[in-house]
């Protein structure tokens, strides 16, 4: 049988799978339980990346990849600042695969790039510092024209990485309980259950943690929501039903100055934001509900196309759609209960730092074409850019193509210092390693590329949609 809306799809699904569902009705909406990925601490991590499958539909199974076990996504792998970590990845695809550590300042040897292929049934062993400031980053695949295909059978999971400065906050940290992860993408399905992992932009139905129409119970104190875009394409507009106000904390690669209040959080593919929630006065057994406001954008926004069907349209486009429901219990014991007004001393480069300048700039050769970056797609044989060890750089990215972009470089985090189309966004403020790129649209940052140099072992840098990324629209730079 197959699905009429998207609440039906997963509730007659899951009671075949056996898993959480009530009945499926006009106004009754069927929920599954959230899933909080498992936990992996000390610094040695093993990850085996493997075939899999997991029932989402009515009928057959669909068939997936995930890392340990897991038939979609993968454990979080917990890691201390300063922490020597040693891992091991397995390769049981049929088919090459390469695990990066998304936003993560390893060498370039270590990236686990398009250049460090794992084979089948190998083992790739890279050990390095962990060096980044307490934040979510992830691992995912980056295999040159395939990360759109595994990262879409679901290969990827968190890293959350911890340190002092984070830890002296008084913040909710009690993972699955008031500190949760929120992994945000969506999947069409074929006429056999399969995920179309090769030809379709935006997926019908939303995947919260890897499960539709997800459902998590949250204390009645302050939460700490952890977000992170894994879409191919797709960019949310993140804001409650009821319109209240919460707190951006950090982004992709640390903890803000202080606190941002909004109503409205936006996040291109790759992005990562940290939200606290007050749910304090919220009565215990009351619902509420996080959605995306994706209705109404402008041309180019990604999945704001007014299409429902097509590569370039979806269920999902172009209006709002709910991403999970959150029902309020009772609050714990050591509950927190206020927003803290100061967090971290953030000290970012400004222009003053800057010791040398470069623009990319994003074109077509017009609708169906590929997106290139200064007008040439990504070779393997070919370094892009060349910068000095210690250089502090500020890059800026042009869009001059037809759609919006997400734009991600590997081995440093960043400080958007400009947009040409208005000021820099509030929640955009701190440390980042992606960012979104309007049409027409200029974005500077400025980085320091310090510790890793090398004569051979490029970094990339690339559009975060996967699709754009495989097609070309990728570049590779050395530090040396
Ligand atoms: Cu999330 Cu080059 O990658
Ligand atoms: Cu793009």
């Amino acid at each position: 049988m197959k699905a009429t809306s998207p609440v039906c799809a997963a509730s007659l699904s899951l009671v075949l799978a056996g898993l959480a569902a009530t009945s499926c009705g006009s106004t009754n909406s069927a929920y599954t339980a959230l899933p909080i990925p498992e936990l992996l601490t000390g610094t040695t991590f093993d990850l085996t990346l493997a075939p899999s499958s997991r029932q989402f539909l009515d009928g057959g199974a669909t068939t997936t990849y995930g890392y340990n076990g897991a038939s979609f996504w993968g454990p979080t792998l917990v890691m201390n600042k300063g922490d020597v970590v040693q891992m091991h990845v397995t390769n049981n695809l049929t088919e090459e695969t390469t695990t990066h550590w998304h936003g993560l300042h390893v060498p370039a040897a270590a990236d686990g790039n398009p250049h460090q292929p794992i084979a089948p049934g190998e083992t790739w062993s890279p050990r390095f510092e962990v060096k980044n400031q307490a934040a979510m980053y992830w691992y995912h695949p980056h295999v040159h024209m395939m990360t759109m295909m595994q990262l879409s059978l679901g290969a990827g999971g968190l890293i959350i990485v911890r340190d002092p400065e984070e830890a002296a906050l008084a913040l909710p940290r009690t993972w699955g309980v008031d500190d949760i992860p929120l992994v945000l993408t969506s999947r069409r399905f074929d006429a056999d259950n399969q995920f179309d992992v090769t030809t379709a932009a935006y997926g019908d139905y939303l995947l919260a943690n890897g499960v539709m129409n997800a459902r998590v119970e949250l204390p009645a104190q302050v939460v700490r929501i952890r977000v992170l875009n894994t879409e191919v394409e797709r960019a949310y507009n993140l804001g409650f039903a009821d319109g209240r106000t919460f707190f951006v904390i950090g982004n992709d690669g640390g903890l803000l100055d202080a606190p941002v209040s909004t109503t409205r959080v936006q996040l291109y593919p790759g992005e990562r934001v940290e939200l606290l929630v007050n749910l304090g006065k919220d009565a215990v057994g009351s619902a509420l509900t996080l959605q995306s406001f994706n209705g109404g954008q402008l041309f180019g926004y990604p999945g704001g196309e007014p299409a429902s069907s097509g590569n370039f349209g979806s269920l999902l486009n172009n209006k709002t759609f709910d991403v999970l429901r959150i029902v309020v219990t009772g609050a714990t014991a050591g509950a927190i209960t206020t927003v803290p007004t100061a967090l971290v001393h953030n000290s970012y480069w400004t222009d003053a730092d800057v010791t040398n300048s470069r623009t990319l700039n994003i074109t077509d050769m017009g609708p169906g074409t590929p997106f290139t970056f200064d007008g040439a797609g990504y070779v393997d044989t070919v370094i892009n850019q060349t910068i000095a060890l210690n250089a502090v750089e500020k890059w800026t990215i042009t869009n001059n193509a037809t759609f919006n972009h997400a734009f991600h470089i590997h081995d440093v985090q960043f400080k958007i210092v400009s947009r040409s189309s208005g000021s820099v966004g509030e929640t955009e403020q701190g440390w980042k390693d992606t960012l979104s790129l309007q049409r027409n649209e200029s974005v500077s940052f400025i980085a320091k590329f310090d510790d890793f140099a090398s004569d051979t072992n490029p970094y990339m840098y690339h559009c975060h949609m996967a699709n754009h990324e495989d097609e070309g629209l990728m570049g590779q730079f050395l530090v040396r």
